[in-house]
């Protein structure tokens, strides 16, 4: 009989990449808390001037390994830092590291990935398919490999509209497209149909980890946009601006006033905590699979992990229920009383932006510089809509996913796993998890404290009637200007 989750980490060695990043902060709480590991090593490169030691140290201060900190007070001491970088040669490791890695690990959680959607194609390239390489290739020297799981995204391959658990064909190979780097002229004929650098350079990793992993024990996780954590270890835990979040702190502070979405598409969320428990199950089912050798060389298997399948939430439920929430607790921080005009035609989008964005914009930056103060407005708006523009994509469509194997692994979990690393999306509770995610972006976005909610409710009323003013005024000049020239 396999063994239960935490047992098959029992006194293991776990090597983490992105540990440093959104997912990859709760992966290692969770792992810290949940499971009775030897050792954590997590690669970590220097940055803005921060030595990778000193970032760790202040990433581990964070609120968000509060409960750790009460739970396995001496976490810290489970903590292997290691210097490196994806992009450099040999990952920018030491020797002595490189060799304490390949006499050590035993799982490796490979998170780390630029997921910047303008990236060029070639810095995408260096940290996502290549850095990917480089790891790959110390895996099959690390000498007691058990499990190795390749984070990718759901929409690796997002110019189809059917996602399956299977690799599909790449244009080019990873190879081919290092030969190419300096040619950046050449990016969009060689990103065909992928919308950005992001998911394509992921397309191309996941096809290096079929040829480059065939030898080894491993797996590709995708989930499909991770929101705020349900529950664990903090509920509404979120820090950076990933997919809605961005889009929905932009309108609930009244400043951006027309986005493009289309109601009655899926959007496919998944809960931070609940990703990394699947992530977790996949890495004791790799582990599982794999203790038998005879399946080395085969196919790494590839796990879906979306919500659209067993509990879709149409986008406009999501703004629906945000809407609720705005109107019990509206941030302080608001510049305008909340509203929103939907789009899906990009021109029409085009003129909504100018009237409901531009005009205004340049109306406050009038007011600034009469002031004496330096216009700000408009450029934070051509700098918001480029990002939105981004998103497009993820906005206006959704896609059809398979997600057997996910809904397989839960099936193989005892009840007791199943408690403890949590992650079926079947009858998911969207409502309550909508007023968890609205209070994570209150709080870990826009850092507003519940405390602020009275006098944040007065200002909103404020705006409510200077909007109100606002619009009648726009209706009383357009009523007149037309009486006078038709
Ligand atoms: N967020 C989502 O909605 C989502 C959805 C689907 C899949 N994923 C996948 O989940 C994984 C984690 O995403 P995330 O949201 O946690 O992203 P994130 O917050 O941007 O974190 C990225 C992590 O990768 C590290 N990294 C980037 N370049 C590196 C390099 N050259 N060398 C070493 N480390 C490097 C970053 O380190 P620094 O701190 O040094 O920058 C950071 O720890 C990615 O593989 C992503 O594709 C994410």
């Amino acid at each position: 009989m396999e063994a239960c989750i935490p047992e098959t980490f029992r006194n293991g060695t776990v090597l983490v990449t992105g540990s440093t990043g959104f997912l990859g902060k709760i992966l290692v709480e969770k792992i810290l808390r949940a499971c009775p590991i030897k050792k954590i090593a997590i690669i970590v490169r220097n940055k803005k001037g921060i030595n990778a030691n000193q970032r760790v140290a202040d990433i581990y201060k964070q609120a968000v390994y509060d409960r750790l900190r009460i739970e396995k007070p001496d976490f810290m001491d489970l903590i292997k830092i290691i210097e490196g970088n994806l992009e450099d040669s040999s990952m920018g490791l030491i020797t002595a590291h490189r060799d304490w890695i390949i006499e050590n690990v035993n799982f490796v959680f490979h998170c780390a990935a630029t997921i910047k959607f303008n990236e060029t194609l070639e810095s995408a390239s260096k940290i996502n398919i290549l850095g990917t390489e480089k790891l790959l290739s110390l895996a099959t020297q690390m000498k007691n490999l058990k499990g190795f799981v390749h984070v990718s995204t759901a929409y690796s391959h997002c110019p189809k509209n059917e996602i399956k658990e299977q690799y599909y064909p790449v244009p080019i190979t990873a190879k081919e497209l290092k030969n190419m780097f300096g040619l950046d002229d050449s990016t969009p004929r060689i990103l065909e149909d992928w919308p950005n650098t992001y998911c394509f350079t992921k397309a191309i990793a996941e096809n290096l980890v079929l040829i480059n992993g065939i030898h080894l024990p491993i797996s590709v996780f995708r989930p499909s946009i991770i929101g705020c954590t349900k529950s664990e270890p903090d509920p509404g835990w979120l820090e950076n601006m990933n997919g809605p979040s961005a889009i929905v702190a932009g309108v609930m502070t009244g400043f951006l006033r027309t986005v493009p979405i289309v109601r009655n598409k899926i959007t496919d969320i998944v809960p931070a905590d609940y990703t990394v428990n699947a992530l977790i199950s996949v890495m004791w089912d790799t582990a599982n699979r794999y203790q038998d050798s005879n399946l080395i060389n085969q196919e790494p298997k590839i796990y879906n992990y979306v919500s659209s399948v067993e509990s879709p939430l149409l986008w406009g439920r999501y703004i629906e229920e945000m809407n609720g929430h705005y109107h019990e607790a509206p941030p302080l921080q608001s510049v305008w009383y909340m509203f929103c005009i939907f789009y899906t035609h990009l021109w029409i989008g085009k003129i909504l932006r100018f009237l409901l964005h531009r005009i205004p914009a340049a109306l406050v930056d009038f007011l600034l510089i009469v002031c004496g103060k330096s216009p700000k407005m408009l450029k934070m708006y051509v700098k918001t809509e480029c990002m939105i523009d981004l998103l497009y994509v993820f906005t206006t469509r959704q896609w059809k996913f398979d997600n057997s194997n996910t809904r397989e692994l839960w099936s193989l979990l005892s009840q007791d796993d199943r408690n403890t690393f949590w992650y079926s999306l079947e009858e998911f509770d969207w409502a309550s998890y909508i007023k968890v995610y609205f209070y994570g972006i209150r709080n870990h976005v826009l850092h507003e404290e519940l405390s602020n909610v009275d006098t944040a409710t007065v200002k909103n009323r404020k705006l409510f009637w200077l909007h109100q003013l606002c619009i009648s005024v726009i209706i009383y000049v357009t009523f007149q200007v037309c009486w006078t020239f038709l």
